[in-house]
């Protein structure tokens, strides 16, 4: 047996869902019953729990700037999470990583393997969090990579080079990224009152993860978890849907919300780093991804952070006017290893309450 991993950034090896998926099973394997959660997939969402829809021409044009932001701010801090449209991202780089990330998952397995995980890191095609032979299992293949925005730290041998576009593909997409992250991060800091320009700032030379997810169709998809509720801990994660149906879930209100995804649009949601920049103002919501029955679903989730030299903690102006610190403020470093190194009992949030 497998030595277990000693922290959460090591994942032990399990089978590609995508070959189990082929196999035409009409039942899933134990290992991926997830009875004792309660997966809604077929029930419409309430009418009344319509996911934000911003649009950031209206953020950009000074006769709506105020009223945009407004919404904004009620979104972030309702949901903390929505949806952008008019992002200024050209479709033309959506579309090939979206071309791209069909053509890797298309591929063999073999060939897919080239870009594995290997013992001892996260990064790589493989699955996230697998600490223990007894563990549940999602039904999610994935591509885990780290610092994509770094020349310096970034490992291009977890990129995958087949199909051949997709290097300079995501070259180019997460280069739009972070630039979309420098504005809208500047908005939300705007929404919030403290100082939008210097904080946006720091997600230009930010620290970019990527993970790139692939549900494939599941014959009892009520019955799995496609990707179990959690929280980012990062600053803002920037969503893209591949296609057209939906299967990210957000926790509102006690409900699990359906994301329908827009064509063209991007996802927005809010992790810990902004939380806790927001003192607690903002939260970083829970959320899930269910499988579907007929249709594979690819999506790619860039994890947006400000750059390594700015400490974890409430923005100083929001501190200044009179609330107390509802955090602690952490260098990066030590952020990263109290998330991968905390007990999965704690919430990681919490962990970091003063
Ligand atoms: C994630 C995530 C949701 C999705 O990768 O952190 O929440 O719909 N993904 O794939
Ligand atoms: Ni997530």
């Amino acid at each position: 047996m497998a030595v277990a991993p000693k922290s959460l950034e090591w994942s032990l090896p399990v089978p590609s869902v995508q070959e189990l998926a082929i196999r035409g099973l009409h039942t899933v394997p134990p290992r991926y019953v997830r009875d004792d959660m309660d997966i809604i997939i077929t029930v419409p969402s309430e009418p009344s729990l319509r996911v934000p829809l911003i649009d950031m021409t209206k953020l950009v044009n000074p006769d709506s700037q105020e009223q945009e932001i407004q919404r904004l701010h009620s979104a972030c801090k309702e949901w903390g999470l929505f949806q952008i449209i008019n992002h200024g991202v050209s479709d033309e780089s959506l579309s090939n990583m979206k071309e791209q990330v069909q053509g890797f998952f298309d591929l063999p397995l073999q060939e897919k393997k080239r870009w594995a995980q290997k013992p001892g890191s996260l990064e790589g095609y493989g699955q996230a969090f697998v600490t223990s032979e007894e563990q549940k299992l999602e039904w999610n293949d994935m591509i885990f990579l780290k610092n994509i925005r770094s020349l310096q730290d970034r490992n291009l041998n977890f990129w995958p080079e087949n199909p051949p576009e997709f290097r300079k593909s995501l070259e180019t997409y997460s280069e739009d990224m972070s630039r979309l992250a420098v504005s809208i991060t500047r908005f939300i800091a705007m929404g919030l009152g403290v100082e939008a320009q210097q904080y946006s700032e720091t997600y230009r030379e930010g620290v970019y993860n990527m993970r790139i997810n692939c549900y494939p169709p599941c014959p009892e998809p009520e019955r799995v978890s496609g990707l179990n509720p959690h929280t980012d801990i990062n600053g803002i994660t920037l969503l893209l849907e591949c296609g057209d149906m939906a299967g990210l879930q957000v926790l509102k209100d006690g409900h699990w919300v359906f994301v329908e995804p827009i064509n063209g649009a991007l996802v927005v949601n809010l992790g810990h780093v902004m939380e806790i920049m927001s003192n607690g103002i903002y939260k970083a919501p829970d959320h899930r991804a269910v499988a579907n029955k007929s249709k594979q679903r690819l999506s790619i989730a860039t994890f947006c952070n400000p750059n390594s030299s700015v400490d974890i903690g409430p923005a100083e102006k929001l501190i200044k006017s009179g609330s107390p610190p509802l955090f602690r403020t952490l260098k990066i470093e030590e952020y990263l290893q109290h998330f991968y190194n905390r007990k999965l009992e704690v919430s990681f949030i919490d962990s970091l309450k003063i």
